[in-house]
């Protein structure tokens, strides 16, 4: 009879082997938790698709930071929800807009909790587009003034790093120039450099109310088809200034975390989107699976893909696991 010399099961006999043998660990270092802010006092509306997560005024933002915060978790990007909505989006580089005061609130009173604040403007148009809309398209240069200045009045308001996700091309430098030119050069960049255009944004659109009013985000984000020019993508990105790269979505996008990793010697970000967390609460709340597990493994496998760092919707759950 033949037996194997080398058996893989000595290394998985029992839980300290696998400790040892283990070559991927989750942190709460790792996590980046995603906020949403919006006017009133004493918001705490919760997001139907997203349990867990809510729509918080800047009150009880503020007491949300704290809690993360005290959960060990270093890091949270915000999302606004402005009063009105227009044309142009004023009311994302209004200097007394949701963000702006949500930012001084959060450096009044949460102290060493890293304030990063997503630049795009499709929280603030009425058209729901991430750009100036003329004739139905997305205007690409006029677009890169507005994030520049959005991105300006979040350093001003006290972020302490900037995330342009809207995906037009030359922003990352616009952005940066345009940072440094106002004495902020301190500030941090972190590039959504690889953005899909992807149907797992879904539940983020409802808890944002940012749909697209027309048409979709084809012409800016980028085709799940394509690998290369993710590429290319964070090629420039970097070029331009970024101090750390994203991928996003995180788990369709394994491959891409995985190559970019092996590319490029920058701190890389991935973001565990909304549709990937609602899916895991939806198969959950029906038993279909273990919740728990399904978000610890979805975790791990994105860092072993590569990610130094991940946004999701989970961190207060997994901090609190961790
Ligand atoms: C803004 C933005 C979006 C997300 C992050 N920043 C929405 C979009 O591009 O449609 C999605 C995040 C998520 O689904 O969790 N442009």
């Amino acid at each position: 009879m033949y037996f194997p010399i080398y058996r893989p099961r000595r290394l998985r006999a029992d839980v300290n082997i696998r400790r040892m043998v283990r070559e991927t660990s989750l942190s709460v270092d790792d996590f980046i938790a995603p906020l949403f802010v919006c006017p009133g006092e004493g918001v705490r509306h919760e997001i139907s698709s997203m349990p867990g997560n809510y729509q918080l005024s800047i009150d009880e933002l503020v007491l949300e930071a704290q809690e993360l915060k005290s959960l060990g978790v270093p890091a949270i990007i915000l999302f606004g929800i402005p009063e009105t909505k227009d044309e142009l989006g004023t009311g994302a580089y209004d200097d007394h807009g949701i963000i702006q005061e949500a930012i001084r609130a959060l450096k009044a009173e949460v102290k060493d909790l890293l304030v990063i604040t997503d630049v795009c403007l499709c929280e603030y148009t009425s058209h729901g587009h991430c750009g100036v809309v003329e004739n139905g398209l997305i205007n690409n240069d006029k677009t890169l003034e507005l994030l520049a200045k959005e991105a300006v009045s979040h350093a001003a308001a006290g972020a302490d790093m900037v995330a342009p996700s809207d995906m037009m091309d030359g922003r990352v430098g616009f952005i940066r120039n345009a940072l440094d030119a106002a004495g902020f050069d301190q500030i941090t960049l972190m590039a959504y450099a690889v953005k899909y255009a992807s149907a797992f944004y879904g539940p983020f659109r409802e808890a944002a109310e940012s749909p697209p009013q027309f048409g979709d985000r084809k012409s800016y984000q980028m085709d799940p088809a394509n690998a290369r020019e993710a590429l290319r993508e964070a090629a420039l990105d970097i070029e331009e200034g970024a101090d750390i790269i994203m991928v996003k979505p995180a788990l369709p996008y394994l491959d891409i975390i995985h190559s970019l990793r092996a590319e490029f010697d920058y701190p890389l970000a991935a973001y565990n989107v909304s549709g990937e967390f609602a899916m895991i609460k939806a198969a959950a709340a029906k038993g279909w699976i273990d919740g728990e597990q399904a978000m610890l493994e979805s975790l791990l496998s994105i860092k072993r893909a590569g990610a130094d760092m991940i946004l999701t919707y989970f961190a207060k759950e997994a901090a609190r696991i961790l």
